[in-house]
């Protein structure tokens, strides 16, 4: 069974986005809907929650929350880029909008989907079941030094380039199907202490896989941008991230909304004219308490940034 999801730093985002009667919060990762009950709550009855995500499962919890929400509800279910670009066609201004990145832990505790290393399912990991890129097709179909980048890059691997050869090695005796043979390929590539230390020896390939498939940094960047103009002036912006790729892309992001003049500091007087268009809310990001990270483990490496939009761009 799919455990309930436990939504991460959730006092922090909704402290920080400070959520008002009667306003508009976007929420682009529904997951389980704690974050958007908690945004309900807030804007009350006057209030709208639009709520994202590209997974069936969660339109389906979807119809449970909006029959209880205190507020106005509605569910757009699509990739980040194609929703808030169909809300911005729409006109639909909002005053908050929250990004709780990864994936949900009815995704991972869904074995059947293949996200997890510690059950074995068919090789899958796609949030959206009916993009065609999966896990599989990465598995078997990228050749050995695409995938030795992929696990360096996404998964931050020390041993992608060994377990790359493993992998190629593995499928050439047949297709690797199922995810408990890709563990036991990555635990006999990557050297015995390593297998042991730091982790489960494949979390990391797992992650690097799990991006790919569902192209979260690509979805990031170009997200961004998006959510950042459908705020109005004084709207508030949250993103939790989960590993650092995710963090140092929403931190770029807002440090650079944060930014005013940006002349040389030999120039007498600022020429650029360039005014901050974001307040960054808090100096640096928000990580969860010890004691959520006890009764919640996997919130250990969530970290959360937000800002307040000051001006639309020029
Ligand atoms: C960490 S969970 C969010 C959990 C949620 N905040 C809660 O309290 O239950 C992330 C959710 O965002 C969705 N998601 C991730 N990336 C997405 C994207 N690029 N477009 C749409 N949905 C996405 C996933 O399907 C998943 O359901």
């Amino acid at each position: 069974m799919p455990s309930a999801h436990v939504p991460v730093l959730a006092g922090e985002a909704i402290d920080l986005l400070g959520p008002r009667p009667g306003e508009v919060a976007v929420d682009c990762t529904f997951g389980g809907g704690g974050h958007a009950r908690l945004l309900a709550d807030r804007v009350g009855p006057q209030g709208t929650v639009v709520a994202v995500d590209r997974d069936p499962a969660a339109a389906q919890r979807f119809a449970a929350f909006a029959q209880e929400a205190t507020s106005r509800t509605r569910f757009v279910r699509a990739a980040f880029v194609e929703a808030l670009e169909t809300l911005r066609d729409e006109g639909l201004r909002a005053d908050l909008v929250l990004m709780d990145l990864g994936m949900s832990s009815m995704q991972v505790d869904t074995r059947a989907r293949g996200f997890s290393y510690s059950y074995d399912a068919p090789l899958d990991m796609r949030m959206d079941p009916g993009q065609e890129l999966s896990a599989r097709t990465i598995v078997n179909g990228w050749d050995e030094r695409r995938l030795g980048r992929l696990f360096r890059e996404l998964g931050e691997e020390r041993h992608a380039a060994r377990i790359a050869r493993g992998i190629a090695r593995a499928r050439a005796a047949g297709e690797i199907e199922t995810t408990g043979e890709l563990v036991d390929v990555v635990a006999a590539a990557v050297p015995a202490p390593a297998r042991f230390a730091g982790g489960h020896p494949a979390k990391r390939v797992f992650q690097a896989i799990r991006i790919a498939v569902n192209d979260e940094l690509g979805q990031l960047d170009a997200a961004l941008p998006l959510a950042w103009a459908l705020l109005r002036e004084r709207g508030r912006f949250a993103g939790i991230s989960f590993h650092s790729l995710e963090d140092r892309r929403v931190k770029r992001f807002l440090v650079g909304r944060a930014r005013g003049c940006i002349c040389p500091p030999d120039l007498p007087v600022c020429a650029c004219g360039r005014e901050p268009e974001a307040e960054l809310l808090g100096r640096r990001a928000v990580a969860p308490t010890p004691g959520e990270i006890a009764s919640n483990p996997r919130a250990r490496p969530a970290r959360l940034r937000a800002a307040r939009k000051l001006r639309e761009a020029p």
